[in-house]
């Protein structure tokens, strides 16, 4: 295990044992009408939330559950560690505060007083979460901090949570269908894949937010990598990018799972690509998809984002 991950790999190992204690009945609890894993989201800490004071240099990313936030977070480390230079010393002291302040990898979890102490964290907080904007803190439209939205097209998002919440006891086991009719209807956790999508594009032309997708990410890491850099202000050359696209690729991410996320990241990284759900869903669940997605998504901007005629219907 590295050291310096040690605080993070703790919580999730506690996540796994904590969440095999429990019946299926036990292991979700409601927010605001939405489904959350009770072994890290308690609704005191949500409600919490709301105190959480942003600032302008803040990144903030936020990712439907499955969409790459992981990978993306990776990424924000490392570009965030290259563009400003740290040195050891100062890359040390930073992680030795976190772990001091017992800071969680996701900002919904944990103790409701985490974000009290968030406030001894030095800038430049990169901030990682599943949440939609009405749950989010008004401080983080406010005070202006950057908002990343990261999206995957839904059909690979079903599939890696459905994998996910099987393997992970967090989560109560379902078939094939059952995971399907819950999360078409938003009853899993975080709540409804067309409602996250639906509900952030309606910040997107904010100059202080921009969305990643997970097929472009993967497909141009180069370009995208840049975008995302130039978002945030960092100036990064392009040996420092190759150097990013190497460390955060799908096989080095899986080949040092343990390293970064303990046992976690054996159930994490899966298989990393793009149409995995042509092995799953059937005519009929494909039709639905295709019919949920023009109902609700097709027309807004991040719903043309995903591109669903080639990742969605090919
Ligand atoms: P699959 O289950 O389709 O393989 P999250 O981090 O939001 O939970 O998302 C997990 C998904 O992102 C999994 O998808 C995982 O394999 C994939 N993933 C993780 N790291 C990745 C990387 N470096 N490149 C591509 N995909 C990655």
């Amino acid at each position: 295990m590295a050291k310096d991950r040690k605080h993070i790999i703790e919580f999730l190992d506690m996540m796994l044992i904590n969440g095999s204690k429990l019946s299926a009945e036990e292991k979700l609890c409601s927010y605001k009408g939405v489904l959350y894993p009770v072994t890290i989201c308690r609704p005191e800490t949500l409600q919490a939330l709301e105190t959480f004071e942003a600032r302008e240099d803040d990144v903030i990313m936020t990712g439907y559950p499955k969409c790459g936030t992981h990978w993306l977070e990776y990424i924000l480390n490392d570009m965030s560690v290259m563009a400003v230079k740290y040195t050891e010393v100062e890359k040390k002291k930073r992680i030795k505060l976190e772990r001091e302040l017992e800071i969680t990898s996701r900002l919904e979890f944990g103790d409701p007083g985490k974000f009290k102490r968030m406030e001894n964290l030095p800038s430049r907080r990169i901030i990682i979460t599943h949440l939609t904007p009405n749950i989010l803190p008004k401080s983080a439209f406010k005070n202006k901090a950057k908002i990343l939205v990261l999206i995957r097209n839904p059909k690979d998002t079903l599939a890696s949570f459905f994998h996910f919440n099987n393997k992970v006891p967090t989560f109560p086991t379902k078939t094939w269908d059952e995971f399907f009719t819950d999360f078409m209807s938003g009853k899993v956790s975080w709540g409804s894949y067309f409602d996250f999508v639906k509900e952030w594009d309606k910040y997107i032309d904010d100059e202080n937010v921009t969305s990643v997708t997970y097929e472009e990410l993967k497909e141009n890491p180069n370009l995208e990598m840049k975008r995302i850099a130039t978002f945030l202000g960092y100036s990064l050359t392009e040996d420092e990018i190759q150097n990013i696209i190497e460390k955060s690729s799908f096989k080095t991410m899986k080949q040092n799972g343990q390293e970064i996320l303990g046992t976690f990241g054996d159930l994490l990284f899966r298989k990393g690509f793009v149409g995995d759900w042509k092995m799953l869903l059937s005519e009929s669940q494909n039709q639905e998809m295709d019919r949920k997605f023009e109902e609700h998504l097709t027309g807004t901007k991040l719903g043309e984002r995903i591109k669903y005629d080639i990742y969605c219907k090919t």
